[in-house]
């Protein structure tokens, strides 16, 4: 697809990938709606990307709907929406979690993209056409011991994404799950990982998605992974 002039919403654009794919896709000529909470990186964000900053927590489902009403208030369609707000915790095992920030990581991570797809869905139903990307991660893909709760959220959204698909397609709503390796980004500000130097840029992982969303029939499924791993 051409991406000059799409309109896309991207939740956690504040930093990291959700930064990145910002930078990328406003190269592209794409008309951006920005969401995280941290209103000021945002605002700077827009300004450099001439985007629309939108303080938005995806763990409010009433935020994230007003996300998609900017965005439709503002342009009149939504063409993209990347479900990419995340977090994640140090690595422990199960029985030293702290449930609290499970709790906290499931409400980003699953219920997030799950109020994220459904606002984006609501509009694109109504014009017959549209892509939710949805930002998964490796641990959607196998269970690592001291990731139980991290990959407990990203097993349980790509179940979700899976039912999504089928329901999304027949309406002709397209739904792109990523599932990208390690980055160097904030999610570790409070532990780095092991081999964490070996981590991807993030912007050489944002690249790939717009090169496939920039494809006539984008991969609905794109695993990128480092080189090292
Ligand atoms: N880094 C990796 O190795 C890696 C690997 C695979 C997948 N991922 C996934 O990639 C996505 C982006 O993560 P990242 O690595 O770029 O991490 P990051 O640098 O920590 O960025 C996370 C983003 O999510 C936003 N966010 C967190 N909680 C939020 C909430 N309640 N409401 C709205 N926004 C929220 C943050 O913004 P505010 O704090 O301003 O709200 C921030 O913009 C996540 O889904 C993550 O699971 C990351």
């Amino acid at each position: 697809m051409n991406l000059k002039d799409k309109v896309v919403v991207i939740t956690g654009a504040s930093r990291g990938l959700g930064k990145a794919l910002a930078l990328a896709l406003a190269k592209e000529g794409a008309k951006l709606v920005l969401g995280a909470r941290s209103k000021n990186e945002l605002d700077e964000l827009a300004k450099q990307t001439d985007a629309v900053a939108v303080a938005a927590d995806v763990t409010r489902e009433e935020e994230v709907l007003d996300l998609a009403e900017t965005a439709v208030n503002k342009f009149g369609r939504l063409d993209i929406w990347i479900n990419n707000a995340g977090m994640w915790i140090p690595h422990g095992l199960i029985v030293s979690l702290d449930m609290k920030r499970v709790h906290e990581m499931v409400e980003v991570n699953l219920f997030g993209t799950i109020y994220g797809s459904k606002a984006a869905l609501l509009q694109m139903q109504k014009q017959h056409k549209g892509t939710i990307v949805n930002i998964l991660s490796t641990s959607a893909l196998e269970g690592r011991a001291g990731s139980s709760g991290y990959g407990a959220s990203k097993f349980a959204t790509l179940g979700f994404t899976k039912a999504l698909v089928k329901e999304a397609e027949p309406e002709g709503i397209h739904v792109i799950a990523i599932y990208p390796g390690g980055m160097r980004t904030h999610l570790f500000d409070e532990s780095k990982p092991e081999n964490y130097q070996d981590y991807m840029d993030p912007a050489e992982v944002a690249q790939k998605i717009v090169e496939n969303l920039k494809q006539e029939e984008p991969e609905a499924e794109l695993i990128i992974k480092r080189k090292t791993a």
